[in-house]
C-alpha cells in the first residue's frame, strides 16, 4: 500500500514538472562576455571562436566569466517551417556547431531575441513563435536567453504576459535556459520579473562608455535619450537593492571596462570613454551591487590594466558571494557614496565612491555605519591589510575612485 502511494506520488511529481517545466537557476550573478558594445551587429562565428579562445587563454573563463553571449544581429530569418535560423553568412556552420564549440571549451552560450516581431536592430523576433523558438534554442544547446522589448506595446500588462509566455516556453523546452528580461527598467521589472520567470532584469537604459551624463535629465526613462553613464546607472540601480537576491538579480547592463571610447553602441550618446580609475570603479560598484558581469571590450587585445581590473579575484568574490545580497547604499551625499554588502562568512564589503572632481580624504567612522566588531580591513585593489584602529578608517580617494574594502573580525 505504502509502495503504491509512493509511486503515485512520483507520477504526480513528474506530471507537475511536465506541465510547468524546469525553471533555470542563477545562484550567483551570471558572468561572461557579451558581443553588443564592441561588435554590435558585425558578428561572425570565426571572430566569436577567437573570443572564446581568448576567454580561455587570458584566464577570464577560469575567473568565472563562463558565458559567451551573442547579442542582436545573429538572426537570418525563418525557414519554410518557420524555424528561426542564424544568418548563414555569419554562422556558416550553424548555431548548434557553435554551441558545441563553446561547450567544448567549458563555457556556456547565451543568445538574444525580442518580444515582438522585430528586434531592436530590426532582425527577426520571437513574438508568436515562443514555443517553437524556445525548442530551437534548446536543440542548439543555448544556456541563456536575453529577451528584449523593442517594438512592443508599452503597457505593463502586455509586457508581463509576453515575458511569462517566453519563460514558460523555455521551462518546457527540455533545457535549463537562464532568462534575462531586458525592458530597461521602464516597467519596474524588479517588482514582477522573478514571478514572470526571469533570473535577472535590466534596470536601466543601455550603458554608454562614459562616467556620467553631462546633459541634465529628470527621470530614468530620459536616460534613453541622454545616454546612461556608469554613475547614472549606479544612481538608479543602487536604490533597488531590496529586490535582488539568489535567482533574481538587478542587471545594471554590461561592463564598459577597456572600451576606451570605441565607436559603436556604447560609444554613442556621449560615450567618449572612461579613465582606468572609472573603469575600476565600475568593477567595484557592479560587484558590490551583485550585478551580472558581462565584459564587452575586445578580450583578444586587452591591455594589462583592463586584464587586471577584470581578473581581480578578491573583487569577483564580492560579486559572487553566496549570500546573494546587493549592497545597500547607506550614504549618498554630494561628494561621497558608501555601499555596504554583507558577505556569507560574516565579513562586510564596503565601497566608498568619491563622486567629486578632485581627490578627497575623510575619516570613515564605522560606529556611524552600525559596524562595531571588525578588526581588519583589506583593500581589495591595493591588496593591503591593516588593523582597524578606534573603529575608524582613513579614506583617501581620487576623483571617481571607489575604495573597496573587506572588513573582517
Ligand atoms: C537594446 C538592449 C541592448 C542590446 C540592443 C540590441 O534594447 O538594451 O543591450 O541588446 O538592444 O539591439
Amino acid at each position: 500500500m505504502v509502495k503504491k502511494y509512493f509511486f503515485l506520488g512520483i507520477l504526480l511529481l513528474f506530471a507537475v514538472i511536465g506541465v510547468h517545466g524546469q525553471k533555470a537557476t542563477a545562484e550567483t550573478p551570471p558572468m561572461g562576455f557579451m558581443t553588443w558594445n564592441y561588435f554590435a551587429e558585425n558578428i561572425s562565428e570565426s571572430q566569436l571562436k577567437e573570443v572564446v579562445d581568448a576567454m580561455v587563454s587570458t584566464g577570464l573563463r577560469d575567473a568565472g566569466y563562463n558565458f559567451i553571449f551573442i547579442d542582436d544581429g545573429w538572426q537570418g530569418g525563418r525557414d519554410a517551417k518557420n524555424n528561426l535560423i542564424p544568418d548563414p553568412k555569419k554562422f556558416p556552420s550553424g548555431m548548434k556547431a557553435f554551441a558545441d564549440y563553446v561547450h567544448s571549451k567549458g563555457m556556456k552560450l547565451g543568445i538574444y531575441s525580442n518580444a515582438a516581431e522585430l528586434t531592436c536592430a530590426g532582425y527577426t523576433g520571437s513574438y508568436g513563435f515562443e514555443e517553437k523558438d524556445a525548442k530551437t534554442f534548446a536543440q542548439w544547446g543555448i544556456d541563456y536567453l536575453k529577451y528584449d522589448y523593442c517594438h512592443a506595446p508599452s503597457d505593463w500588462k502586455v509586457a508581463i504576459e509576453r515575458y511569462e509566455k517566453m519563460a514558460i516556453a523555455l521551462q518546457n523546452s527540455g533545457r535549463e535556459i537562464t532568462f534575462g528580461i531586458c525592458e530597461w527598467g521602464d516597467r519596474e521589472p524588479w517588482l514582477w520579473g522573478k514571478k514572470a520567470g526571469g533570473q535577472l532584469w535590466r534596470t536601466t537604459a543601455d550603458v554608454r562608455d562614459k562616467w556620467k551624463s553631462i546633459e541634465p535629465y529628470k527621470n530614468a526613462k530620459e536616460l534613453h535619450r541622454v545616454g546612461a553613464g556608469i554613475l547614472d546607472i549606479v544612481n538608479r540601480n543602487a536604490e533597488l537593492s531590496s529586490y535582488a537576491g539568489i535567482n533574481g538579480w538587478n542587471d545594471a547592463d554590461m561592463l564598459v571596462i577597456g572600451l576606451y571610447g570605441k565607436k559603436g553602441p556604447s560609444g554613442d550618446l556621449g560615450g567618449v570613454g572612461c579613465t582606468d580609475t572609472e573603469y575600476r570603479s565600475q568593477m567595484s560598484l557592479w560587484c558590490l551591487m551583485a550585478a551580472p558581469l558581462m565584459i564587452t571590450c575586445d578580450v583578444r587585445n586587452m591591455n594589462e590594466t583592463t586584464h587586471k581590473i577584470l581578473m581581480n579575484h578578491d573583487v569577483i568574490k564580492i560579486n559572487q558571494d553566496k549570500l546573494g545580497k546587493q549592497a545597500t547604499r547607506i550614504v549618498n551625499s554630494n561628494d561621497w557614496q558608501i555601499f555596504l554588502k554583507p558577505l556569507q562568512n560574516g565579513d562586510i564589503a564596503i565601497g566608498i565612491l568619491n563622486t567629486a572632481d578632485n581627490k578627497r580624504s575623510f575619516n570613515l567612522k564605522l560606529d556611524e555605519l552600525g559596524i562595531t566588531n571588525k578588526k581588519t580591513s583589506e583593500n581589495l585593489w591595493t591588496k593591503t591589510t591593516s588593523a582597524v584602529k578606534n573603529n575608524q578608517i582613513k579614506i583617501t580617494a581620487d576623483s571617481h575612485e571607489t575604495i573597496l574594502l573587506r572588513l573582517s573580525k
